[in-house]
């Protein structure tokens, strides 16, 4: 009986950690894909004037998410960027810098 029990659950895991690795940020992709890439750029390289995103780590991008979405000042344009990041809750925040830290090496 606890043979079987252990099977389930190894089992189990191995087929949530598949789905996970399929579809790891699906909010992030999809808000990224929406809003975030009209400015940040397909492959969030940047564009113009608007800064890079690759190259950072999710904590670092988090970070910056949640200051402008504090108000705060980062950089000369952040007043472009605060309107965008009102409306994020912490879990999108997280699923966005996540998707883009491991989808834009
Ligand atoms: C209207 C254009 C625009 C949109 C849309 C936009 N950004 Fe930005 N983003 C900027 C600009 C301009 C800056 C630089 C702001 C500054 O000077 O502080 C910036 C900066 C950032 C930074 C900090 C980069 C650094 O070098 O520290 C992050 C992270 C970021 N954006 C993520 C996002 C995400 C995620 C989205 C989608 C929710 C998004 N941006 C949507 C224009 C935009």
């Amino acid at each position: 009986m606890d043979k079987l029990r252990s099977f389930v659950v190894l089992a189990a895991v191995a087929l949530g950690a598949g789905a996970v690795e399929a579809q790891e940020f699906p909010e992030g992709e999809k808000i990224y894909q929406k809003v975030c890439r009209n400015c940040h750029g397909p492959k969030a390289r940047g564009v113009g004037s608007f800064p890079k995103l690759v190259g950072f780590s999710a904590e670092y991008l988090a970070d910056r998410l949640k200051q402008y979405r504090a108000g705060e000042t980062v950089g000369p344009n952040s007043a472009l960027m605060k309107p965008v990041s009102v409306k994020l809750s912490d879990e999108e925040i997280q699923d966005l810098a996540g998707y883009v830290a491991n989808t834009f090496p």
